[in-house]
């Protein structure tokens, strides 16, 4: 998979393509991320990537020109979305859907935004949540982290199965070494060896921590009848965090 990024900051994402995961998928010819910079597709010495609003008002608006000439350049590309904070909300499901792209263009866009004649070249805006970035390079790159994870061959594992919002619920409490810390011990469960016992306590968490921290996510899950049973087994004490 191919993800271009049109951004007026490319320096942001130095570092980032080198995080371990994303630099794997790279490594492992599974993505290839190209970082575009916008202002090389502004003409003159002053490369003239934004101006002041018609009507006026505070701060600068991104121009056409620059933006437009910058995607067009990019060849083959099926899926071209702009990271806003007007954009429908970004969610795991989003994730694989756009993982499935082979020439994903992100636009980030700057200012106070963008020339509205800009959106309708795009398929889509998305937001990672409701606040207001100063621009969209850290959605660019929450969106990227997020598809690397899900390719083939980018996790050392392929442990994204059981994850949390995989299933929609999220993902049950974890343990490792010692067995008892500050004299909190990890559930016998856990330690029993029975594999089944474990999947039924682990399943039973994650619906218990949904319907706690997310009842939002919670209410949209249709229960199967072991969950409803495992959810009617459970107390208070049958939480373990
Ligand atoms: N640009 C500015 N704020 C944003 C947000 N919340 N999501 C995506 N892009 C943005």
């Amino acid at each position: 998979m191919t993800i271009s990024v049109l951004t007026i900051m490319p320096e942001l994402f130095g570092s980032f393509l080198q995080a371990p995961v994303i630099a794997r998928a790279i490594r492992n010819g599974v993505l290839e991320v190209k970082i575009i910079d916008i202002r090389e597709y502004a003409p003159g010495s002053f490369r003239h990537i934004d101006d002041s609003p018609f009507g006026g008002g505070a701060g600068m608006v991104m121009r056409c020109q620059p933006v437009l000439d910058a995607l067009r350049a990019c060849n083959n590309k099926d899926r071209t979305v702009i990271l806003s904070p007007a954009g429908k909300p970004y969610t795991q499901k989003k994730a694989h859907e756009l993982s499935s792209a082979g020439h994903l263009v992100l636009i980030c866009g700057h200012y106070e935004g963008m020339d509205a004649r800009i959106y309708p070249h795009a398929d889509e805006q998305i937001s990672i949540g409701d606040y207001v970035l100063t621009g969209g390079e850290i959605a660019a790159q929450v969106i990227i982290d997020s598809i690397a994870r899900l390719l083939p061959g980018s996790l050392r594992d392929e442990s994204t199965q059981e994850e949390s919002f995989e299933n929609g619920l999220l993902e049950y409490p974890q343990y490792t070494q010692p067995a008892v810390y500050e004299g909190e011990a990890v559930p016998d469960v856990l330690r029993s060896g029975d594999h089944e016992k474990i999947r039924k306590w682990r399943l039973q968490q994650s619906l218990l921590l949904t319907r706690r921290m997310r009842p939002d996510l919670f209410e949209a899950h249709v229960l199967t009848e072991e969950e409803k049973a495992l959810l009617a087994e459970a107390d208070d004490s049958s939480f373990s965090i």
